[in-house]
């Protein structure tokens, strides 16, 4: 019998107002957020460019939070010491942009940090299993990787449901993550599944009202069972 794991919360600052980006982060931090996530894009692995270690140092110097950095980017190996002297917590890699997944996660480790391992929709959940009991996060991407905004994958809840189950048994202090298309209905759905960190962008900083946004989104974690 397994404890429950915790609840988290983990607004991706992608939608932000970078205009307002410290007030925002702050807004979240005080307004309920576990985590601050912060999506890198190198316009290769992703078609699609966002911001690189300098945000995570931004972050850092508003938030005590722990910085839960998800890297959209080939050969990610080549930045873990850049994003670790940032300040990030945790960095987390697609299986689909290493060719040295298991190597990426020890580095990761070796540096202190949190590892973390993600795969897009359309790839086996088997690339999990070598590297299950080394990391300390799974993410199981929703939309594919590139842009905010996009619509929830429906396909997400069963390999979600799987994982959970591989993670019960083999590594239960893991974490299960869920990224792309939360909204206050979604997230519901992903919990029944097993994902236990929620990472949502715009249903968090789209309308400008972070703090009612993340306690919405909180009570519907706890309205159900
Ligand atoms: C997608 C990113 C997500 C994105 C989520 O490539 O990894 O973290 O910011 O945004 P929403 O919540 O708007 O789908
Ligand atoms: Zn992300």
């Amino acid at each position: 019998m397994h404890s429950q794991p915790k609840l988290k919360l983990a607004p991706s600052i992608l939608a932000a107002d970078f205009a307002r980006l410290g007030e925002q982060v702050l807004e979240a931090d005080t307004g309920g957020a576990d985590l601050i996530h912060i999506d890198v894009m190198d316009g290769h692995f992703v078609p699609n460019i966002s911001f690189g270690p300098l945000m995570v140092e931004v972050c850092k110097k508003v938030t005590a939070l722990s910085l839960d950095v998800h890297l959209m980017i080939d050969q990610p190996e080549r930045f873990f010491e850049s994003f670790a002297r940032a300040g990030a917590t945790s960095l987390t890699v697609h299986a689909e942009a290493t060719n040295h997944l298991h190597r990426a996660v020890q580095h990761i480790k070796d540096l202190g940090l949190k590892a973390g391992v993600v795969l897009n929709p359309g790839t086996p959940l088997e690339f999990l299993q070598p590297v299950l009991t080394d990391v300390d996060l799974v993410l199981i991407m929703s939309v594919n990787p590139g842009f905010g905004g996009q619509k929830f994958i429906e396909n997400a809840l069963e390999r979600l449901r799987t994982v959970r189950g591989w993670i019960d048994r083999e590594n239960p202090a893991c974490d299960l993550q869920v990224d792309g298309g939360i909204t206050l209905e979604t997230i519901v759905r992903a919990k029944e599944a097993g994902a236990n960190v929620f990472v949502a962008g715009s249903s968090v900083f789209g309308n400008g009202q972070i703090r009612q946004n993340l306690t919405d989104l909180r009570l519907a974690l706890l309205e159900t069972v």
